[in-house]
């Protein structure tokens, strides 16, 4: 080739990189380390450009011959787009199946915490419009993205699938990590790269969704998933009901995910000039792996997408796997005792306190019939209260108020509250006798509403709620919903829950309640705004929690993980770990106890004293610092372990565990992540048992960098050995 035909060349190569594709607008939504562009014509598509690292609006024209490719539409609907997934399906009011929505107008609000993007769309023929409403959270690097659909049509139209927002995503070595489970073994991780087809990750329980497949994911953009490096994007679907993430990666360039609530056997019949709100999507970005991607989503929580996120929480004892459902006053009493000898802070009395006519003894009886057993509890709650306050100990009580039992006094009353299908058996679950109540019914919102008001009306004094629902919607259809609404059912029951939850938390903003689910069935940032924190899992054998723990932390902050120490052997699994491992996994989260104290040993309860006293030293680094995960137990490496470092970097806590035992077994060293390189730490170790020497590390001063560069090497030679080291900056 000449030199002349070789520079022209080069010239159309540069021009076809460089060309920019003129739009009417590009609108650019940011935070403080990410953007999120779409561009448009006016009366034109509203076209997706940009998700990722931050883009200053002035950049956006250059860079639009890059995106050529990318520019899918911003919200895809039925019709409109030919042979792809869509977002949107509208049966309009003459039967049309096809909506072609055009860009009115954008709007953006300051927001106390950044700023809110509205996007108008309008159908192109209908009175039919769809707002598609951004909430950049500057700080924590979360937008959040709904959409509010509107019939100006003059008779309803149907919505057959309303996702909350839709998010390509540039094809590579694109890697999905998830989290499944089942009771007993919630929030197992797994890692996949994205191959072509469709990924769909649901959940249909019709109650609770976070016990098999959740509602969030990462999507690892630089190859298999990595802990603190990389370009990360995270995604979590803000829905306490059914739902599906969509992930199909088409033949060309993108990976579309879709996020919303599940379209299976459910539509929305939307009256005219009603309005249908989506539940959010929250997206973040991090150049800093999955964990970055999980500070992002803690620190949102913290700051308001979780309740009392900024409230140290206090250290507690469940009574269930102590007791069981054999609740009784000397034995309440008793464990009180104990447990504040051992400096908890609070005492949470389960499953087994009411029932009057139907006395709950057995899983089979009384939900619903929320009045104190007497002959269980002769002085009543108030009893419990005075005796808690006499421990110097706060108080707290189990609740199901979703739920109630064929053998039970409101069930006889209210036989209609249950969801019962037509013609069907009705199908009963725990204990064969227990039913969910129909919360698309304003009366059984009014109901479950009470049944907090009226414990907390009786008794001022409880702290702590837990807040159970141990059954699914076996029985999917209303007796109180009209034959046409039949298939928003499960749509009612979770904007009814929503209601009685708002009316609860504007009542009672300073309860701290507990979200679980049978376990960790209630783990979803759709609940999260009304709890303070989540059980992990009915399972608490410490080694199975750290898998469950770890899974947990990749979208749940420390402080809303409930993390409870238990008897040995473990009532789940029957494996048998000492006291020392068992504190240790439970203090890298909200700390617990969920046994019987009177069974310990002296030695234990010497142990427990110490461990408890230590977390009160650094609960502020576990609850509210910035979590590492370090070495991931699903690396097989036979150790696991994480941190936690203060905004300030002046403070960390560093956990290791052993999880393999065996001969001239090989144990890395530990790098740790998030220090200041310059500062110096002095080692701490802690948990301690009585009469054992610390390890050579205790009182060492290190270097940030040298911790995060170098690393330490962690004696665990035991088996179930563990280590726990408070790290404090030498000023
Ligand atoms: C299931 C919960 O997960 C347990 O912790 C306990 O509260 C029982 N229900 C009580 O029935």
């Amino acid at each position: 080739m000449s030199k002349v035909k070789a520079l022209f060349a080069t010239a159309l190569l540069l021009l076809a990189v460089v060309e920019t594709k003129a739009w009417d607008y590009d609108i650019v939504i940011s935070t403080e380390n990410t953007s999120l562009v779409y561009s448009a014509n006016k009366g034109g598509d509203l076209r997706f450009s940009h998700y990722g690292a931050k883009i200053a609006p002035d950049e956006v024209g250059p860079l639009h011959g890059i995106w050529a490719g990318m520019n899918r539409v911003a919200y895809p609907t039925y019709g409109s787009e030919f042979n792809v997934l869509t977002s949107l399906q509208v049966v309009h009011a003459d039967g049309n199946t096809t909506t072609f929505l055009a860009l009115k107008d954008v709007a953006t609000y300051p927001a106390s915490d950044g700023e809110i993007t509205v996007i108008t769309l309008r159908d192109r023929h209908y009175p039919f419009e769809v707002k598609l409403n951004y909430h950049a959270r500057k700080a924590t690097d979360i937008i959040e993205m709904w959409a509010e659909i509107t019939n100006l049509e003059k008779k309803p139209v149907t919505l057959k699938r309303m996702d909350s927002g839709f998010l390509p995503v540039r094809r590579g070595d694109v890697w999905l990590t998830h989290l499944h489970g089942a009771w007993t073994a919630e929030t197992q991780i797994t890692s996949e790269p994205l191959r072509p087809g469709v990924k769909s990750i649901r959940n249909l329980d019709g109650a609770r969704n976070g016990q098999g497949d959740h509602a969030e994911v990462m999507l690892s953009l630089d190859g298999a998933p990595q802990e603190n490096v990389g370009r990360v994007i995270g995604a979590a679907l803000c829905w306490s009901g059914n739902y599906e993430l969509r992930i199909d990666t088409e033949n060309d360039f993108c990976h579309n995910l879709m996020a919303g609530i599940s379209t299976e056997m459910s539509e929305y019949r939307l009256e005219p000039k009603a309005t249908f709100t989506t539940p959010r999507l929250a997206v973040t970005y991090s150049t800093e792996g999955m964990s970055g991607v999980s500070r992002n989503f803690h620190r949102w929580a913290r700051a308001g997408q979780m309740h009392g996120g900024s409230t140290p929480r206090d250290i507690l004892l469940n009574s269930w796997e102590g007791v069981y459902l054999d609740v009784e006053e000397t034995k309440m009493n008793e464990m009180m005792r104990d447990f504040a000898a051992l400096g908890g802070e609070l005492f949470v009395m389960d499953d087994g306190w009411f029932g009057d006519k139907y006395p709950r003894d057995k899983d089979n009886s009384s939900l619903g019939d929320w009045v104190v057993n007497r002959r269980k509890l002769p002085h009543g709650v108030e009893g419990l209260i005075e005796a808690a306050k006499k421990n110097g100990i706060k108080f707290g009580i189990w609740i199901e108020p979703e739920c109630t039992n064929t053998l039970s006094e409101l069930y006889e009353k209210h036989p209609d509250w249950v969801l019962r299908a037509e013609n069907r058996d009705l199908r009963l679950t725990r204990g064969g006798t227990q039913l969910l109540l129909d919360l698309s019914n304003p009366e059984v919102q009014d109901f479950v509403f009470s049944v907090v008001d009226d414990l907390m009306t009786k008794y001022p004094d409880i702290a702590y709620i837990k807040w159970d629902a141990n059954t699914g919607a076996n029985n999917i259809a209303s007796p109180y919903l009209s034959r046409d609404k039949q298939l928003q059912v499960n749509i009612e029951y979770h904007k009814g829950l929503e209601k009685a939850l708002q009316r609860i938390r504007t009542k009672y903003p300073h309860l701290v309640m507990q979200a679980c689910g049978g376990g960790g069935g209630r783990v979803n940032y759709g609940t999260m705004p009304y709890f303070d924190e989540v059980w992990v899992s009915d399972n608490t054998d410490a080694l199975q929690r750290i898998y469950m723990q770890w899974g947990t932390s990749l979208f749940y902050p420390s402080m809303a993980m409930a993390q409870h120490v238990s008897a040995s052997p473990n009532h789940q699994t029957g494996r048998r770990i000492p006291m020392k491992f068992r504190f240790d996994v439970a203090m890298s989260g909200r700390l617990g106890m969920e046994m019987q104290p009177s069974t310990m040993t002296e030695s234990e309860k010497s142990f427990a004293r110490r461990a408890i006293a230590d977390y009160k030293q650094v609960r502020d680094i576990v609850q509210f610092g910035d979590i590492y995960r370090l070495i991931s137990p699903y690396a097989d490496r036979g150790v696991a372990s994480l941190m936690y470092v203060t905004p300030e970097k002046d403070r960390a806590l560093f956990f290791a565990y052993k999880i393999l035992h065996y001969r001239y077994q090989p144990i890395p060293r530990f790098s740790m992540a998030g220090l200041d390189a310059d500062k110096t730490y002095r080692i701490n170790e802690l948990s301690i048992p009585e009469g054992k020497s610390p390890s050579y590390l205790h009182g060492v001063k290190v270097k940030g960098s040298m911790l995060m560069n170098v690393g330490i090497e962690v004696p665990l030679g035991d088996e179930y050995a563990s280590r726990v080291y408070e790290l404090v900056e030498v000023k």
